[in-house]
């Protein structure tokens, strides 16, 4: 069997999303630990919806593909939603990495969540702070 998916292939290939938001209501900049990769999401919020979400990729083609999935899977979603994507529901819709590259699925959850604080911080709107860890580091991943 493949390493890779067709799935994975198509969104590393041609990633979806890919760039940045001017103006930007949420940016949100993570790296993963694992290999020193970096991922930045930027959101354009409007009503409570992500009108808009781009990405920039600094890191191999598993976080490539696992960004584009996830930003496909958040566009047009409410905040809570959006929160509530799981990097094990974005490996599941590329139809799965190789086990030794589940924690680059982890990059893109990050990054999300961390664009979400930096909207609500930038609003000061309250949250629940036990929705966005300091570092989510392994007990982050849902992959165990
Ligand atoms: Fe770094 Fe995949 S090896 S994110």
């Amino acid at each position: 069997m493949a390493l890779y998916t067709e799935t994975v292939m198509d969104h590393f290939m041609n990633p979806r999303n890919v760039g940045s938001i001017e103006n930007a209501d949420g940016i949100g900049e993570v790296g993963n630990a694992k290999c020193g990769d970096i991922m930045k999401i930027y959101l354009k919020i409007e009503d409570n919806i992500i009108k808009d979400i781009k990405f920039e990729t600094f890191g191999c083609g598993s976080a490539i593909a696992s960004s584009s999935m996830a930003t496909e899977m958040i566009k047009g979603k409410t905040i809570e939603e959006a929160l509530a994507v799981t990097n094990k529901q974005v490996v599941d819709a590329l139809g799965g990495l190789p086990v030794h590259k589940l924690h680059c699925s982890v990059l893109a959850e990050e990054a999300v969540k961390s664009a979400i604080k930096d909207y609500y911080d930038k609003n000061g709107i309250e949250y629940d702070k036990s929705l966005f860890p300091e570092d989510m580091g392994c007990e982050g991943c849902h992959m165990v």
